[in-house]
């Protein structure tokens, strides 16, 4: 058979949620499991390429042949995968990264008052967006976008908005797909307009299509 594309190229994929600190006990976080982050890691890896899995924290074991760095919060993976963005070839962001982080994490446990209680949320960096805004000519940026039922426009937005050259729209719904499960139906949306809806799949198939229609973006 044909040699993959990937054989040989240098791959960044992030996977799994972050945990943004309220105090030293209590995080944000969401249920992302990083399976199919995990699911791409290992397929690339199975195709040649040299793989960099950037993690936040979850249960699963590294795949064969994958370089693994455990992070915790969004700013942990931005300062883990930034210094590898120059050394390159194809980012694929699967990871839930948090959007927002609280302001000021307390040191220690935050004591119960008799009394409600704000947490004010600042803003977190968005890693792809920054890897995608600067990076040289031939390097590739995937995205993933996680969204309710007909959510398409908004993973459409995020395609544009990134400047991405692939998004893989996947559908939270609670039960087979998205979060957690081991299936995902995914739809990629190319930046030449190319729709690819895909059926429900296992993580691993799914993360077999998806790098299908990455290695035919890539870069000989
Ligand atoms: O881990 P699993 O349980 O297997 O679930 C898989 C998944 C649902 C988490 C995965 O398939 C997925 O969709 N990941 C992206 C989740 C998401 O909600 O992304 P987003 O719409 O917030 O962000 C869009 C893209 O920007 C993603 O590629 C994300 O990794 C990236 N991003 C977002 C915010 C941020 N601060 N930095 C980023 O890099």
């Amino acid at each position: 058979p044909e040699a993959s594309a990937l054989c040989g190229k240098t791959v960044i994929v992030t996977a799994g949620p972050t945990r943004e600190k309220i105090d030293d006990v209590r995080f944000l976080s969401n249920y992302s499991s990083g399976k199919m982050g995990f699911a791409i890691a290992a397929e690339a890896a199975r195709r040649g390429a040299k793989v960099r899995l950037v993690t936040g924290p979850v249960n699963l074991p590294t795949p064969p042949g994958v370089e693994r760095i455990d992070v915790e919060s969004a700013a942990g993976m931005l300062a883990a995968a930034r210094p590898l963005f120059d050394d390159c070839d194809l980012f694929i962001g699967a990871a839930a990264v948090a959007d927002y982080r609280p302001e000021a994490p307390v040191a220690g446990k935050i004591k119960k008052k008799d009394a409600e209680m704000e947490i004010r949320l600042v803003r977190n960096p968005d890693i792809l967006a920054g890897f995608a805004n600067g990076r040289k000519p031939g390097q590739v940026a995937v995205g993933f976008a996680l969204e309710t039922a007909g959510g398409i426009d908004y993973a459409r937005r995020k395609l544009v908005d990134k400047r991405l050259d692939l998004v893989a729209f996947n559908i939270y719904d609670g039960r087979t797909s998205g979060f957690e499960v081991d299936t995902n139906a995914l739809t990629l949306l190319g930046r030449d307009g190319n729709v690819t809806e895909l059926p429900l799949l296992s993580k691993e198939k799914a993360a077999a299509k998806l790098l299908d229609a990455v290695e035919s973006i890539l870069p000989r």
